[in-house]
């Protein structure tokens, strides 16, 4: 199976790039979120990201002209009727998420694949809210999607075995290297990494050693390619700690209890390099 046309529900930090992930395969994409500034917002995004790269010389204009060609903002949910591959990639919140597939059902193909991107929710619960969960799974991307391989393919005990084959061989022909995993918290990666950003982040509060000094240590010892804390910039602290509570939910609250210094910079709005400043400080 290859996909024909996608469709990306949420145009923030991942759905955005997973958008532009599709238009990059040459995949057409239509780009969807709560009202039509917020989607233009999102396809702005898309075209600094391209724009930047042409001014370092990693793409030619053209190159970026046709990517965000195949790209279409659509504002409401029936205007993703053409789409066989509808991914979901709204904030990570349960009521949120199950209200939207809900209403989904009514405005997508019957025949097409649904997926949700979220890194700690049940997908299993998720696959109920839809009226077919025989073709619903989790395909959980990594930020940015544009240029990590991963991606880890999540089937319920209600999706069917070909749903999956298809969807990884769908993503296998766009360039991903498909991992599969049992529907369970954090799947593979969220389960280890949140565990070390939230204990690096503990180290800061304690004074044991500074944010560039815990990454230069875990880049040069434990042979990560980035830090715990420039990791945690990048997913959103928002994000982290919201995963780190769902975490603590659904396994064990005192593991998973998010770090003061997650909490504080949550609460003053510090969410990491979307908003300028998180452990580091991304203000030109
Ligand atoms: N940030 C990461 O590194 C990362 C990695 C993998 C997966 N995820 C998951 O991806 C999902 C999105 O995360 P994000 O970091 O992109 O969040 P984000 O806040 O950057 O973007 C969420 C977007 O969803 C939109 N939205 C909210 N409700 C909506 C609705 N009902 N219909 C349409 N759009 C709606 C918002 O307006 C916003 O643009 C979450 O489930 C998250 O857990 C995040």
């Amino acid at each position: 199976m290859e996909f024909h046309t996608t469709a990306v529900i949420g145009a923030g930090l991942m759905g955005g790039g997973i958008a532009q992930f599709f238009a990059e395969a040459g995949v057409p994409v239509l780009l969807n979120d709560m009202n039509e500034a917020l989607v233009e917002t999102g396809i702005d995004a898309i075209r600094e990201r391209l724009t930047k790269s042409v001014a370092r010389g990693k793409i030619p204009s053209r190159r970026a002209a046709e990517v965000m060609a195949l790209i279409t903002p659509v504002d409401n949910l029936s205007g993703l009727s053409e789409a066989d591959f509808v991914i979901e990639a709204i904030v990570e919140d349960q009521a949120k998420k199950a209200d939207l597939f809900g209403k989904l059902s009514h405005h997508i193909r019957p025949d097409a694949v649904l997926a949700t991107n979220t890194s700690s929710l049940s997908v299993t619960a998720l696959s109920e809210a839809t009226t077919q969960p025989e073709r619903f799974l989790g395909i959980h991307f990594f930020n940015p999607p544009t240029k990590l391989e991963l991606v880890e393919v999540v089937p319920t005990p209600h999706t069917a075995k070909h749903v999956v084959d298809s969807a990884c061989t769908a993503l296998a022909a766009c360039g991903k290297t498909p991992v599969q995993v049992k529907d369970s918290p954090g799947f593979i990666v969220n389960r280890l990494l949140l565990l070390l950003i939230n204990e690096a982040a503990r180290m800061v509060d304690e004074g044991v050693a500074s944010a560039e000094d815990i990454d230069t240590a875990m880049r040069l010892a434990a042979l990560h390619p980035a830090g715990p804390l420039t990791i945690a910039d990048l997913i959103g602290l928002d994000t982290v700690t919201k995963i780190l509570d769902t975490l603590g939910e659904r396994m064990d609250a005192t593991k998973y209890a998010p770090a003061s210094s997650l909490t504080t910079a949550v609460n003053h709005g510090d969410l990491g390099r979307k908003s300028g400043k998180g452990f580091y400080d991304y203000t030109p």
